[in-house]
């Protein structure tokens, strides 16, 4: 049986990943679930809110499921989610957004993937005071980093029947930084001759997502840019409730939906587990369960298709009873 980590966070994590569990099991998957406490709730035993074994139960299964965990403010600790992408090298952020039936949107036919670096960028916590009115920042651009998205992209791609891969830059100002991660996108993009190319500086990008988002493919995106435009794209499917993820390394895998710990509804059996949901199915496709992922995800499909909701896309069901409607649509 596989053993698969999942952390199950906290604020609504408990209660969406049982949800995600009891759907995982009723469509006759067997997986030995490895369960990871993190977070706020385990910092009082534990000293710290990403304990080693969790770590080294992602480093032994080398999957991760993760649930929502809460970032403490001005309790000096660094976010697990940064800590976890670092100290796992996850340098490839894959978030796909499409459109899902019957969860109400400006456009249809919206089916992107959104491909942001990990790692560096203005992200690389480089910053300095130089006095009390000037602060600066500085942008780190790697070759070996941006090949490496580069190619994360067209491999995904090509595995995906995907037909074209778009860089997102703003190399016209910051030729030097933005430059290189487009000459990498170019050397990279040779090796592929059956995958479109494209390029585009991110404000276009940004006006021509909110006016005509069909005719985007695979973005490929420095880690700022790709942070914002993941977002947006976010927004384009629906929000928060529907939006999911996956961090994705060389060695391991952490597949965990965009939204937070929503500490507003917890325990009010209100959340919405289709995020988590279609982190689970894209990462039981990575990890080659395609039958379940595809049995799980037309079951979620159907139940959109009977109007039946969360309320957070306008229903009345409460996270029970979505997660029991869609597993009385496994057939
Ligand atoms: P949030 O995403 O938790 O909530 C924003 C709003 O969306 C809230 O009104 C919430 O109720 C709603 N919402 C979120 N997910 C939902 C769901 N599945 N179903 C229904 N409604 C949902 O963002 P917020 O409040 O800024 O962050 C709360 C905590 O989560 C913070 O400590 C933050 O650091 C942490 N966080 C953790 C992330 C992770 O573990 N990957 C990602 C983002 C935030």
């Amino acid at each position: 049986m596989k053993q698969i980590t999942l952390i199950n966070g906290d604020g609504i994590g408990p209660e969406i990943s049982e949800a995600v569990v009891k759907i995982i099991d009723a469509s006759g998957l067997k997986i030995d679930w490895d369960v990871q406490t993190a977070g706020e709730d385990v910092i009082e035993k534990e000293g710290v809110p990403l304990p080693e074994r969790v770590l080294e139960s992602i480093k032994k299964n080398r999957i991760a499921l993760k649930a929502p965990v809460t970032t403490p403010i001005g309790k000096g600790f660094r976010s697990v989610n940064v800590q976890l992408r670092k100290s796992l090298d996850l340098y490839a952020n894959l978030r796909p957004c499409k459109n899902l039936p019957n969860v109400k949107t400006k456009f249809d036919n919206v089916d992107i993937i959104v491909v942001r670096e990990n790692t560096e960028d203005l992200y690389a916590g480089i910053e300095r005071k130089i006095d009390d009115d000037t602060a600066e920042s500085i942008k780190v651009i790697t070759r070996k980093a941006s090949e490496r998205i580069c190619k994360f992209a067209f491999d995904y791609a090509v595995r995906n029947n995907r037909k074209e891969v778009c860089v997102v830059t703003k190399a016209n100002i910051m030729k030097l930084s933005d430059g290189l991660f487009l000459e990498c996108f170019r050397n990279i993009a040779s090796g592929y001759p059956q995958i479109n190319k494209r390029e585009i500086l991110v404000d276009n990008l940004c006006m021509q997502l909110v006016q005509n988002p069909a005719q985007f493919d695979v973005l490929v995106l420095p880690n700022l840019y790709g942070d914002i435009v993941s977002d947006l794209c976010a927004g384009l499917i629906g929000g928060l409730g529907v939006a999911q993820g996956a961090n994705i390394g060389e060695n391991y895998a952490v597949f965990e939906p965009v939204h937070g710990s929503a500490p507003d509804i917890k325990g009010q059996n209100k959340a919405n587990p289709t995020a988590l949901l279609l982190s689970a199915i894209e990462m039981l496709k990575y990890i080659g369960e395609s039958f379940y992922a595809v049995k799980i995800e037309q079951a979620l499909f159907k139940t959109f298709s009977q109007y039946k909701f969360t309320r957070d896309l306008g229903g009345v069901l409460t996270t029970d009873e979505f997660t029991k409607e869609i597993i009385s649509n496994l057939g």
